[in-house]
């Protein structure tokens, strides 16, 4: 090889790199794009029922009807707090750090931040939780893959659904799943191996929540699950829904991970598609 090829190669990397930094780059906005644009909305709600009640309050000078304003006003406030803390809580780990993490917790809390607008789009939530160990997970970025997830089964049901969302320890593997199950659209089988493609989406732009449109959720969830030693497989039937399962190590799994022979790796295949019933492994 010429020394202008190897100078061209050298180049060719170094550009590669830089695309790769700024396609994080945009992933970090879209995700940053969607929590800001879920909280302020909750938000907002909140500080409605409280203005309504203190208004309530103040019209009527009765005991009875001051105390049902006073305890809507604490009730409202106290969510207030809760969502306040719960941005605050992502907005402190930016680190890329992993620790032992309640993934039971970390979906109620996301649910938290979206409880309005599934309620506005008429989305029903079973959870289906069963007692599961411990994931070893940076908890900020796992919720933003959840908040996405959930983004995505509620805009796949504009007309109302179910949302499906399932725990559960497979001891086998000693891995944790996640389901997050809808009653949407569905996926297209020649559409299902894209989606998880940067830039790839089938949406015309943010919705009237601002949200999706970009291409770039599904992706970012991808590179969070992998960089967890985790798997993403979705399962998609159209007119019936979609599902995503999420497989992540246990704490157990993963520091035994972290301290055996790195000549046992094997290679993994991160994502799987399942179209109706025919798989396809990308
Ligand atoms: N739950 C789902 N139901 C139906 N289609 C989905 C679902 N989740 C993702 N998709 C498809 O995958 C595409 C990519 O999703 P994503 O990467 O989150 O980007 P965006 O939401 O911005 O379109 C979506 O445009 C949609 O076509
Ligand atoms: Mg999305």
């Amino acid at each position: 090889m010429s020394h202008n090829q190897q100078t061209d190669i050298a180049k060719l990397q170094q550009q590669v790199q830089q695309l790769k930094e700024q396609l994080a780059k945009a992933q970090r906005l879209t995700a940053l794009g969607e929590l800001v644009s879920t909280t302020t909305h909750e938000f907002n709600n909140v500080l409605m029922t409280i203005i309504n009640y203190a208004k309530m309050g103040m019209r009527h000078k009765d005991t009875v009807t001051r105390d049902k304003a006073f305890e809507k006003i604490l009730a409202a406030s106290t969510r207030a707090a809760k969502i306040t803390n719960s941005v605050l809580g992502m907005a402190r780990s930016r680190s890329t750090g992993q620790e032992p993490t309640n993934i039971a917790q970390l979906i109620e809390d996301t649910l938290l931040l979206l409880e309005r607008e599934l309620n506005k789009y008429r989305i029903a939530v079973d959870k289906h939780f069963q007692p599961v160990p411990e994931a070893f997970l940076n908890a900020n970025q796992f919720q933003q893959v959840l908040l996405n997830m959930i983004i995505n089964a509620r805009q796949a049901m504009p007309g109302g659904g179910r949302l499906i969302i399932k725990l559960s320890h497979d001891p086998k593997e000693d891995m944790i799943d996640v389901v997050i199950r809808d009653t949407g659209c569905g996926i297209p089988p020649e559409v299902l191996p894209r989606i998880f493609d940067p830039f790839f989406t089938t949406k015309d732009g943010p919705d009237a929540s601002g949200k999706g449109g970009t291409g770039l959720g599904l992706s970012m969830c991808r590179e969070v699950i992998e960089a967890h030693h985790g798997r993403i497989r979705v399962e998609s039937t159209v007119g019936k829904g979609t599902a995503f399962t999420l497989k992540l190590p246990t704490v157990t799994k993963a520091t035994q991970k972290a301290t055996a022979p790195t000549t046992t790796a094997t290679t993994a295949v991160p994502v799987q598609c399942f179209p109706g019933q025919q798989p396809i492994e990308t």
